[in-house]
């Protein structure tokens, strides 16, 4: 295996505040790796530093072993680093297929060209390709205020997609979405992960569905990584139950 993403004593302060404490960590292809922590724990700081839109206080990030110090948000999805939000960041009073479209010439482009048709027959292709494979082409002309949070999410998520990364960083994807939506989501995305062989890192708070697509899991707690393994393992720590989990429980057997 090959690593994909290293930090190294990654760390950020706002104020007095440390929101990421010497974090080290090493990502190697094809892992998908859950991140838990309280709230503040400094999973967003994180993403944010990885991805470009925070600048670190100190320390060093390479993705494919290379320095993306002081790289933007854009320049990085165009290397292959794309991400999610907690909240959509999304054209809310767009209808959907704009949103997706706009999305990929973003990708595309540097400056868009003002001379060649943001909606081209490529594009609108890709875009449907993708409402479908996220499962929202029911949506394709509503605007996303038309849509269910599950359904923005997805959009959101599409929206990264178009970048075609290696590597896609998930700020709770399924924060926000009803119990009932929440696991046909998650299998929507780990489907279109898996087909595209994608490396992947997301928050979650749901230990359920950390279980179940996890095959590795970072634990923050006052943004230093506290626990780094299997799930099984980082769940049964004391102090990730202490901090994090609420209270001790078994470690459940996936049937
Ligand atoms: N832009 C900011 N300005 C000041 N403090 C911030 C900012 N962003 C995050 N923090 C602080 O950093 C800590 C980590 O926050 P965050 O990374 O959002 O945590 P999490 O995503 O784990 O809930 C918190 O104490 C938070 O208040
Ligand atoms: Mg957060």
């Amino acid at each position: 295996m090959s690593a994909v993403l290293t930090t190294r004593n990654l760390s950020r302060y706002f104020g007095a505040v440390t929101a990421a404490d010497d974090i080290n960590v090493t990502i190697d292809t094809g892992e998908i790796v859950g991140v838990i922590g309280a709230n503040g724990a400094g999973k967003t700081t994180f993403i944010n530093m990885v991805t470009g839109y925070l600048p670190p206080s100190e320390g060093e990030i390479l993705f494919r072993g290379e320095s993306i110090r002081g790289a933007g948000p854009r320049r990085l999805m165009r290397k292959g680093l794309s991400r999610s939000f907690q909240v959509p960041q999304v054209f809310h009073e767009l209808p959907v297929m704009d949103n997706l479209v706009i999305a990929l010439a973003a990708a595309e482009n540097r400056h868009l060209n003002p001379f060649r048709p943001v909606h081209g027959p490529e594009r609108l292709k890709a875009a449907e390709a993708m409402l479908e494979q996220m499962g929202i082409d029911a949506y394709r002309d509503e605007l996303v205020t038309a849509m269910p949070q599950g359904a923005r999410k997805l959009l959101d998520i599409g929206m990264a997609l178009l970048a075609d990364p290696s590597m896609i960083l998930l700020d709770e994807p399924t924060s926000g979405v009803s119990l009932e939506e929440k696991h046909a989501l998650m299998e929507t995305v780990m489907e279109v992960v898996a087909r595209r062989n994608l490396t992947v890192l997301f928050v979650e708070h749901d230990m359920e569905v950390v279980r179940r697509y996890v095959t590795r899991l970072l634990a923050f707690a006052d943004g230093s990584v506290i626990a780094d393994g299997t799930a099984e393992e980082v769940l049964s720590d004391a102090t990730v139950q202490e901090l994090i989990t609420g209270k001790a429980r078994p470690a459940a057997k996936e049937a």
